[in-house]
């Protein structure tokens, strides 16, 4: 099956089951972030489990559903738990879902993920708006895997991040004294962490925050035209910065800290965009 089938028969049985809702903006929540999302009215919730052709998420903290419903007249998408390829997806596997949700008829996209921080501005609980990125992770989801009906397969990343989208962030944190700033997220394939003299070398070369997604499904949607916003939270300095060693459970714990914040930023942002 060519992965354009396997997209279509994904969008027909989530078509089915939310009788064509037609989601405008998709939310992505990272690693502890699932309950960040704003309450949705005539809320419908699909496992990924149940769905023909669709990933399974295999990480502790990352909930396997895609849920439906309106929030202040505006119609969304939550990918609650996402794909990392260090869980053994092949890349081009990363893009099911982001297909999906383009043919789903989703315009725009919000990423989140927790990060590692290389910038002294930018503690633990901050949010870096991403203004670009760096694909560190000598791979990508695009390769060997072009469908015309997703867009062409050369195509420009001058704004990989909407402008516009980053704007109305940045004036919401300001308004929500959340502390932000814009920077560059510098993608690394994980699942470890980095080490001292790899995050020195990444900042030498213009990485502001570190972490294992973002980057595959950013492509993705830049390919067939969908406009990203995306919301690195940090979580812990990099390795060498941080004085004690990173873990998994640290992500998780302060995560569960920035959600509220999180949702308080989606609830200003969303009504906006
Ligand atoms: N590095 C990479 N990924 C991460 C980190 C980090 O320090 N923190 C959270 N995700």
């Amino acid at each position: 099956m060519t992965q354009l089938q396997q997209v279509k028969k994904a969008v027909a049985y989530i078509n089915k089951k939310t009788k064509n809702f037609k989601p405008e903006i998709a939310i992505i929540t990272g690693s502890g972030l699932a309950g960040s999302i704003p309450p949705l009215e005539k809320k419908i919730t699909i496992s990924y489990a149940d769905i023909p052709g669709f990933l399974r998420s295999t990480v502790p903290g990352h909930t396997g559903n895609l849920i439906f419903g309106t929030f202040k007249g505006k119609k969304i998408m939550v990918m609650q738990g996402r794909f990392h390829y260090y869980e053994g997806h092949p890349m081009k596997d990363l893009a099911i879902s982001i297909r999906t949700m383009f043919m789903l008829g989703v315009e725009k996209l919000v990423v989140s993920a927790a990060v590692g921080s290389l910038d002294m501005k930018l503690k633990p609980g901050s949010v870096c708006v991403l203004n670009d990125h760096i694909n560190f992770m000598a791979n990508n989801p695009l390769i060997g895997n072009h469908e015309k009906e997703f867009g062409p397969m050369f195509f420009d990343l001058s704004e990989a991040y909407d402008k516009k989208l980053r704007k109305a962030t940045m004036d919401a944190a300001k308004k929500l004294k959340i502390s932000a700033k814009e920077g560059c997220y510098f993608a690394v394939t994980g699942p470890n962490f980095e080490t001292p003299s790899e995050i020195k070398a990444f900042k030498k070369l213009g990485a502001t925050v570190v972490g294992m997604s973002v980057v595959p499904e950013v492509l993705v949607a830049r390919q067939c035209g969908i406009r990203v916003l995306g919301l690195a939270w940090v979580t812990n300095m990099g390795c060498g910065i941080a004085k004690t060693p990173l873990s998994h459970e640290q992500t998780i714990s302060e995560s569960k800290k920035i959600e509220g914040k999180f949702k308080d930023l989606l609830e200003t942002v969303l009504p906006k965009i």
